[in-house]
């Protein structure tokens, strides 16, 4: 795996994952670690999105919850949230961190900490 110091498609920001697109099925979802970060991916029909892989309301990881019908629900006290775009549905008013993600060649690449601020 690339640390976040390398040249990922010449952005020094990104950083490996070490999956590619076609290791997930469509409507799988996968928490990794990159450089040191929680990370949550997840294979939609048009293609992969990235969140930091802490739930917003106790900082739980999401990657241990359910994805059903484009909807994460995590485990620990249910919250709900909008696989695409990362908005809570129930409760409405949180969201999630969206990475900044890059496919090439199939590979998926990811800014695991664009502001630099982990829970
Ligand atoms: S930690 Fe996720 S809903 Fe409470």
């Amino acid at each position: 795996m690339r640390s976040i110091g390398s040249t990922w498609f010449g952005r020094p920001t990104l950083a490996d994952t070490g999956l590619c697109e076609a290791d997930l099925w469509i409507n799988e979802m996968r928490g990794v670690v990159v450089a040191g970060c929680p990370v949550l991916l997840v294979r939609r029909e048009d293609g992969v999105v990235a969140f930091r892989d802490r739930c917003p309301h106790q900082g739980y990881p999401l990657s241990e919850g359910e994805l059903t019908d484009g909807v994460i629900t995590c485990r620990v006290h249910q919250h709900r949230f909008d696989a695409a775009s990362g908005q809570g549905i129930n409760p409405f008013g949180s969201c999630l961190v969206r990475l900044p993600i890059v496919v090439e060649n199939g590979r998926i690449a990811v800014d695991p900490a664009p502001n630099k601020a982990m829970p």
